[in-house]
């Protein structure tokens, strides 16, 4: 039966770089949708008595799930605030209520790397913690039918702080070469514009779409080919930028190729997801 009142939707984590894509977005959805942002300033999602008082008043009917501890050397140093947030959060969202219908935003990195190219069907194995609790969020998500996870590659765009993006990190980098940034050339992923993230998101939501989903870029680079690509779009030399290997890096584990097979997503969107590189050359002018 239709709802009488418009369909209520949160967005989590809304001043994060894909919340922010999605609040952009959100026309997409037309009149039957009220949505609302959540920042951590209205509403810390750690403290459950003040997110079950929220929601209570609120009672939004879709959660579009953002907010994550979502830089892996954190969550690698802070493993228990990681969990916290990242997977107790979550099933707390989830458990809170069967009605609400979720949309998880989980990762790529909950892969090893080890092979690449993965579906949804193959099983994963998180490297560190960001993965790991991950990983145990979309468990929790997906025990709940009607709920929606998309593993998303790394993100590109506008953030509201502007360092958010790797392509806002790979600016700064060429700004200040004496930091001296290493890309690494056996590193993969399928790199994807935000706006293209938020897009099939609202489109997933529209169709009733629920499950496992992978949405990334049609295009599996290493994390240097993407350098040279933007450098190329800027019109600058990648000074300061070292072509490096993720095999001998020092710090937390890196799974090496963590490419997505985007068939199931995109036999469902009525536009393709394109790679990074098609769309770049297709909006010239886009902020990225
Ligand atoms: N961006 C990518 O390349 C990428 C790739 C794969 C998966 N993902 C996933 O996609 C989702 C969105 O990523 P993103 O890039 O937009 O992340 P982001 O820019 O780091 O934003 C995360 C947001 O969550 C908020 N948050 C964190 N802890 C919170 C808390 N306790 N209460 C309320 N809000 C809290 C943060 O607020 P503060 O700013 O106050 O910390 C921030 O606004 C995440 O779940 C991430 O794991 C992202």
């Amino acid at each position: 039966m239709k709802k009488q009142h418009p369909v209520r939707v949160w967005i989590t984590g809304s001043q994060g770089l894909i919340g922010r894509a999605l609040m952009g977005a959100a026309g997409l959805l037309g009149p039957g949708y009220s949505v609302r942002g959540l920042t951590r300033q209205e509403l810390d999602l750690v403290d459950f008595k003040a997110v079950d008082r929220e929601r209570g008043r609120d009672k939004p009917d879709i959660i579009i799930h953002c907010a994550a501890m979502t830089v892996v050397s954190l969550a690698q140093k802070n493993p228990e605030a990681a969990h916290r947030i990242n997977f107790e959060t979550t099933r707390h969202l989830v458990e809170h209520d069967g009605d609400t219908r979720m949309v998880f935003f989980s990762t790529d990195l909950v892969f090893d790397g080890r092979r690449g190219n993965y579906q949804e069907t193959d099983p994963v194995n998180p490297l560190h913690v960001y993965g790991e609790t991950k990983a145990r969020a979309e468990m929790a998500a997906l025990r709940n039918p009607k709920n929606l996870v998309v593993r998303t590659s790394l993100n590109g765009g506008a953030s509201a702080s502007g360092n958010r993006a790797f392509n806002e990190q790979l600016r700064e980098s060429i700004k200040n070469p004496g930091a001296g940034m290493t890309l690494f050339t056996d590193e993969f992923r399928c790199p994807i514009a935000t706006v293209e993230t938020a897009r099939a998101v609202w489109q997933l939501v529209l169709g009733g779409h629920a499950g496992l989903f992978h949405l990334a870029g049609a295009e599996k680079l290493s994390r240097w080919q993407m350098g040279c690509i933007l450098a190329e779009r800027w019109g600058v030399a990648m000074d300061g930028i070292r072509p490096g290997l993720a095999k001998e890096f020092t710090g937390p584990p890196r799974a090496l190729d963590t490419s997505l097979d985007i068939d199931k997503i995109q036999a469902v969107l009525p536009e393709p997801l394109p790679g990074l590189g098609a769309w770049l050359k297709a909006n010239p002018l886009a902020d990225f």
